[in-house]
């Protein structure tokens, strides 16, 4: 399965786009099934209908668990690191977490789930988050994680559009030097939510927490309790693994549904290949497990692959931004895969911070989630990769499941700011407005794929329709990712950003018309419009135009606080906006179109080149906007 040189790659590209069935089931064929499938893959992108491995039958956790117990019982899977580095690491192996993984699952089946039933998880990066994953795996119920630092709006949202039955979280979690009330924030959500019957609550800070008697159940009273085995229930190929809510450019963030064989075939092979996996390694991917990274780099894909991973608790500059170089120092941590943001953000620090560690188990280096800058290429590359360390920038999406366009890393040649080259399986495409494909090198387009992959989406939860408008309708027969690209003379990709109206906030999507709808919630608020900027850590930043009410224009401070704090209320904290100008009205077309064009170059800065104006229906707005500029 492993790509074993240059040559290789483009060997093995080349028969995955030629005889791709024989290609993926060959892969497919390293892992565990319960009954083998009878095709590989059947897909039509207009419906859109896609089927991997058809009718086998198999259970992720026995390929993430309990067929490594022969041989790695005793070896860690992960090494939990704390968010205060003076609490203590701890080591989990196989056999440990085989054991609170089955414990776990019959505890759920205690509490009523069963195959189908979907399960919120709500915790911070601590090991009962891997735990409550796969035991939702392995008694088929699909797991919906909602990352700790949304609101209890959002979660309301999200454990209702999926009808969740149970609900998993903490007393409350530990991020840097603040402590959150995880479990206020649930009670909260739950007062709008119908379908949760019981709520499972994790101690971690120990802190006072209201239980209601019938609803809510401790951990510790329930889970020791349970046999250590627990069946694996057999699920078909196409039966969904994970819902995980993402935003895009219209409406509430949308369930992206991912299915298990594929998605297990995919991540696990895509790990192996791009890191160039080798089973001394010891792995750490940074990211928090809400988002997609977590779940198929922190958990899924080192799992299947046998790994031993760290799992961070905290934040990267908590005590001091020297964290991360720490870690990897203490842990000997071989691969590290972070966020461009993290790197900007402890680059911006100082090299104080780095330089007293050695960091000489660093083998390879990943980046992901949005694109890194050479400035930030150049100081992973010196500073931490000591120039001795090949760097994987790795483009992929919540719906691609797994990495996409990528180095392999010390086979592929790599490029600052280049993702480089399509994994096996990968077929990129530019193409133009019109759908029109672009051919030859030195070309910008938009990025689509033409062949169905093993990890991609199958459907939006609960609302099919809107998978196919948003990823297969703009282009016939073709998934369009939403991001812009270059593909320059050596047919490598650089991924030049989003092409809709998505902002990516330190490698987080948040979606344009979510955010002004909560911004529209506040009652002095007309109407909003909301676009990106240039920031120097984030990457994008959040600039919010807000049509005031007349009678409170003088009320800037104020007003422009009760935003934020709707927009923590209604978002979360990580979708507060960096700029907020409040104005008299926006540039409009004489259709009432906003023209976000010009709202962008005046938030870039860009005021002298604002093209033409003279299709607005009040010109005059421009020169107040750039006026009162930010
Ligand atoms: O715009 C691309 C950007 O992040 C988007 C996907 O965001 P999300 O679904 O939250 O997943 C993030 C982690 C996989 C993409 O449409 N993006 C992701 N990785 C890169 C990137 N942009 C440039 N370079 C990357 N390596």
């Amino acid at each position: 399965m492993q790509i074993t040189s240059f040559e290789d790659y483009k060997k093995q590209y080349q028969k995955s786009v030629e005889q791709p069935e024989l290609f993926w089931s060959e892969i497919a064929q390293h892992f565990t099934w319960h009954k083998p499938w009878e095709k590989v893959v059947e897909w039509d992108f207009k419906i859109p209908a896609v089927k991997w491995f058809i009718k086998a039958a198999l259970n992720i956790t026995e390929n993430c668990i309990d067929r490594h117990l022969k041989d790695n019982a005793n070896k860690t899977a992960f090494i939990f690191e704390p968010n205060n580095p003076n609490e203590d690491a701890q080591k989990i192996t196989y056999a440990q977490l085989s054991e609170q993984v089955n414990k776990l699952a019959n505890a759920l089946k205690k509490m009523g789930i069963k195959k189908n039933d979907k399960v919120c998880i709500y915790l911070p990066m601590i090991p009962d988050a891997i735990y409550a994953m796969l035991a939702c795996a392995r008694i088929g119920a699909i797991h919906t994680v909602v990352f700790g630092g949304f609101s209890a709006k959002s979660l309301t949202d999200r454990i209702n559009d999926c009808e969740c039955k149970l609900v998993i979280t903490s007393d409350g979690s530990y991020r840097g030097s603040k402590t959150i009330p995880m479990k206020d924030t649930v009670d909260e959500a739950l007062q709008y939510c119908k379908s949760v019957a019981h709520v499972l609550v994790t101690k971690r800070t120990g802190q006072s927490i209201n239980m209601l008697n019938s609803r809510d159940i401790y951990w510790d009273t329930i889970v020791p309790q349970q046999s250590n085995t627990c069946a694996p229930e057999y699920v078909d190929s196409e039966h969904p693994l994970f819902i995980l809510y993402t935003s895009g450019s219209t409406g509430k963030p949308k369930g992206v549904v991912h299915t298990t064989g594929g998605y297990m075939v995919y991540t696990a092979y895509t790990f192996l290949n791009v890191f160039q996996f080798k089973h001394s390694n010891i792995f750490w991917c940074t990211a928090d497990i809400g988002w997609v990274t977590g779940h198929s780099y922190v958990v899924y894909a080192p799992l299947l692959n046998a790994a031993t991973s760290v799992v961070f608790e905290g934040t990267p500059a908590y005590p001091n931004p020297s964290r991360f170089w720490q870690i990897i120092d203490k842990h000997n941590v071989s691969h590290f895969y972070t966020a461009p943001t993290a790197i900007r953000s402890l680059m911006s620090s100082g090299l104080d911070y780095i330089t007293p560690y050695k960091l000489n188990s660093i083998q390879v280096l990943g980046s992901v989630g949005e694109p890194i800058n050479e400035e930030a290429w150049h100081w992973y590359n010196k500073h931490v990769g000591k120039e001795r360390c090949p760097i994987v920038d790795t483009w992929w999406q919540t719906e691609t499941g797994g990495i996409m366009i990528s180095p392999i890393a010390a086979i592929t040649p790599t490029k600052p700011g280049y993702a480089t080259l399509p994994l096996p399986g990968i077929q990129p495409i530019l193409v133009d407005e019109k759908g029109n494909e672009l051919y030859g090198s030195n070309i910008e387009g938009n990025l689509c794929i033409k062949f169905p992959w093993p990890g991609m989406i199958r459907t939006t939860y609960g609302d099919h329709e809107r998978c196919r408008t948003t990823y297969f309708a703009t282009y016939a027969n073709l998934y369009f990712t939403g991001d812009g690209c270059k593909r320059d003379k050596d047919n490598y990709y650089r991924i030049t950003g989003r092409v809709d109206d998505v902002i990516n906030v330190s490698g987080h999507r948040i979606g344009t018309a979510e955010l002004e709808s909560a911004i529209n919630t506040h009652p002095s608020i007309v109407e909003s419009a909301v676009v990106a900027f240039p920031h120097d850590i984030k990457g994008q930043g959040i600039y919010a135009y807000c049509v005031v009410l007349e009678s409170n224009r003088q009320k800037y401070e104020q007003i422009t606080k009760e935003i934020l704090k709707t927009i923590t209320k209604e978002i979360g904290p990580i979708a507060k906006p960096d700029k907020i100008q409040l104005v008299t009205n926006l540039p409009k077309t004489r259709s009432g179109k906003i023209m976000r064009r010009i709202l962008r170059k005046i938030a870039e800065g860009e005021i002298s080149n604002l093209g033409d104006t003279s299709t607005l229906l009040d010109p005059l707005i421009v020169n107040e906007i750039i006026a009162g500029r930010k």
